[in-house]
């Protein structure tokens, strides 16, 4: 009876695990968005094709929309100087622009083990099928990546203030307009 026991509880174990793995093997295909470039500046090898790469650290004459303010990264860390449509890795690999967030995952794992999962960033699609995940890009300019803070909003009226709104004020905020509320002193 005990030896039966021990049996099926090993058995029930085995079945479990198996479960769990053909679930991590039927993990959905990762699939991303597109990378959002300025339209006219893909691929980058229209110019770069017939210019020497210059890898020193200088002030540019062109891209000079491009503000670099990331750690003490310089463009090459990321782009590739041999072919300029590709990013690479700190080991050289090439990398397309759809994968860069491999390149971002090397300094920032913890975040790309977030993303990957759907902690961090946006993923839309089918919750037991394809997704798309949100380019870091998406939310993130690479070049300058922090967040400038928000400047906070008046706190909504109470029922006691109503009366003393005198009307509103239009404010814009990421090219939205909102109207906030403008009080009687
Ligand atoms: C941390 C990595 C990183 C560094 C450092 C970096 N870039 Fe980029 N760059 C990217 C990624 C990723 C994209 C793709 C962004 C996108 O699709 O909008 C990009 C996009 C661009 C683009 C296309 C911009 C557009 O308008 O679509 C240009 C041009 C560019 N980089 C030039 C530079 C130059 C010049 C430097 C140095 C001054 C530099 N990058 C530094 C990662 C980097
Ligand atoms: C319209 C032409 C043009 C296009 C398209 C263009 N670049 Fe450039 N880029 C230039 C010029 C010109 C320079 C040199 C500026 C200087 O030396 O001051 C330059 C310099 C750079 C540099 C600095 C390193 C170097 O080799 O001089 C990086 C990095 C760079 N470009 C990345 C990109 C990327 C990435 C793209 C595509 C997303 C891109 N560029 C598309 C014209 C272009
Ligand atoms: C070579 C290492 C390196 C790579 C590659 C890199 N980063 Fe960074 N990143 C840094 C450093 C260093 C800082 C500055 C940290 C600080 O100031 O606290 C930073 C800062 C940031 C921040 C701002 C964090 C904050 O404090 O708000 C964001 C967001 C970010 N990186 C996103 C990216 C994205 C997206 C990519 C890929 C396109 C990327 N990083 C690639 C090293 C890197
Ligand atoms: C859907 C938008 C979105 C996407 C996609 C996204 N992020 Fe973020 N990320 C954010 C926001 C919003 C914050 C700011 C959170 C905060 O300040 O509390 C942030 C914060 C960060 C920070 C700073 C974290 C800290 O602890 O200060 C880093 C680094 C970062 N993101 C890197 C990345 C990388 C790398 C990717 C891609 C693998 C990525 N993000 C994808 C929206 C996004």
């Amino acid at each position: 009876m005990r030896h039966k026991l021990i049996v099926a509880a090993a058995l029930a174990l085995f079945v479990i695990a198996a479960g769990i793995a053909s679930a991590e093997d039927a993990l959905p295909k990762l699939t991303t968005t597109t990378p959002p470039f300025t339209e006219g500046i893909f691929p980058c090898t229209a110019c770069h094709a017939s210019m020497p790469p210059n890898k020193e650290k200088r002030t540019l004459s062109f891209h000079t929309e491009i503000q670099l303010k990331h750690g003490d990264n310089w463009c090459l860390n990321c782009h590739d100087a041999a072919n300029r449509d590709m990013l690479h890795m700190a080991n050289g690999d090439l990398i397309p622009f759809e994968k860069l967030y491999q390149v971002c995952g090397q300094c920032h794992g913890n975040i790309y083990r977030d993303w990957k999962i759907g902690i961090h960033g946006k993923r839309v699609g089918y919750w037991n099928g394809d997704k798309t995940y949100y380019l870091c890009v998406n939310c993130h300019d690479p070049h300058s990546p922090k967040f400038k803070p928000l400047k906070p909003l008046p706190v909504p009226a109470g029922p006691k203030e109503i009366m003393k709104i005198k009307g509103t004020v239009p404010v814009v905020i990421e090219d939205k307009k909102l109207y906030v509320p403008e009080y009687d002193k």
